[in-house]
């Protein structure tokens, strides 16, 4: 087959993002190769030492430029001394919003060598799908009689038959595909239509509708709350679970803390329609309290480096890379924060070694 060639947009960012955005460069090079694909790697120094000089996270002309990739491979953003406001809504959200990055792809899975908080967990393997775009996290609102006894914030939440159906049929076309690979196949919805009386009985509609598409999929609608404690208690019985914007954020959180640690978490902020480049990040942010030791866990950084490979359409190099990274945790290649002594180099070094020595 002929070299698959991509150019691919760097954003390391602030903090942990800058050790472990090379440390997984390293090991997407080497199943690259032996895949016949070719990385171009374009280092973009933008993040809060870019605000500090230019009082902007990114350039005027950022997001042209990114739209210009393949995809988008990125660190974290944020630092104590600027608001995350500035971070989020100057860099991450409008690279979502822009590229119609509509899904936010979470799996969250047990991995050997990493021991889940909670006692006699049977094995996990859910794949969040947060919608990514609208929801909760809106710009509409305001702030009235700012500093008075009478100050008012209201902030409005967007949902959208065609934001919410896009979602929705990427979630069911998933658990229809992982049904076919022999998982349950099963897809949660998570609403809160009794508390939320508008919006997510709206949700809970759009969502049936897509769904009444899908007969060989099984479909169950469950409240947040319940949902939430549900996950904690029975997480291995969820396959893939479909969340608006907000819901899909604390969710994810709590499912990636069932299974050991936030620095193994992977996402993927999709433009499933290939219109757009895709954005690839690990779940967990720039750890100001661990950054510039070399001890950050690379595990996200490198499987958010598989689901890039996977969406650019190498599933064989995106499965290499996993099964990479699960042979070097069960052979002790682990990090401070799921109970090893390795450093960030160390764990990297050892996925390298399984990608080189594995046919
Ligand atoms: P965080 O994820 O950076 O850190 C939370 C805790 O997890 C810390 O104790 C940290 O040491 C630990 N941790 C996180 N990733 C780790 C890794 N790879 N290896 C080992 N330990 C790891 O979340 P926090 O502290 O709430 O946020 C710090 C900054 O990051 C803030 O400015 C926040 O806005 C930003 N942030 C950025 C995100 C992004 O760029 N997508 C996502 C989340 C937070
Ligand atoms: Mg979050």
């Amino acid at each position: 087959a002929a070299t698959a060639r991509y150019r691919i947009a760097v954003i390391a960012g602030d903090g942990i993002g800058q050790e472990v955005v090379p440390a997984a460069i390293e090991c997407l090079d080497v199943v690259a190769e032996r895949h016949d694909i070719v990385f171009d790697w374009h280092q973009l120094d933008w993040g809060s030492d870019y605000y500090r000089s230019h009082g902007r996270m990114m350039p005027v002309d950022g997001l042209d430029r990114l739209a210009e990739h393949d995809a988008i491979f990125l660190g974290a953003v944020g630092v104590p001394d600027i608001p995350d406001v500035e971070t989020l809504w100057g860099l991450l959200i409008p690279i979502r919003r822009r590229f119609e990055q509509y899904v936010n792809l979470r799996p969250v899975r047990s991995l050997p060598g990493v021991s889940s908080p909670l006692a006699g967990t049977e094995p996990v393997d859910i794949v969040i799908v947060r919608e990514n775009n609208e929801g909760e996290y809106s710009e509409v609102g305001g702030r009235l009689y700012r500093g008075t006894e009478d100050e008012v914030a209201i902030q409005e939440s967007i949902f959208t038959k065609r934001g919410i159906t896009r979602v929705a049929r990427y979630a069911a076309r998933l658990a229809a595909d992982r049904r076919a690979a022999g998982h349950a196949g099963r897809l949660t919805s998570a609403t809160k239509s009794n508390g939320i009386v508008h919006t997510m009985p709206f949700w809970d509609e759009v969502v049936r509708g897509v769904l009444a598409g899908f007969p060989d999929v099984t479909t169950d609608s469950e409240l947040i709350d319940a949902l939430a404690a549900s996950l904690v208690l029975r997480p291995h019985r969820y396959d893939v679970i479909v969340a608006s914007n907000l819901f899909g954020d604390i969710l994810s959180d709590l499912a990636g803390a069932i299974t050991g640690s936030i620095g193994c978490a992977p996402s993927a902020n999709l433009n499933p329609d290939g219109r757009h480049p895709s954005m690839f990040e690990p779940v967990h942010g720039s750890a100001p309290d661990i950054a510039g030791q070399g001890i950050a866990n690379p595990i996200g950084q490198i499987w958010s480096g598989a689901l890039m490979l996977d969406a650019l359409g190498h599933p064989d190099a995106a499965t290499d890379l996993v099964a990479a990274f699960e042979a070097a945790l069960a052979g002790g290649a682990r990090t401070r924060d799921i109970g090893g002594s390795a450093s960030t180099a160390e764990v990297a070094a050892a996925v390298r070694a399984h990608l080189e020595t594995t046919a």
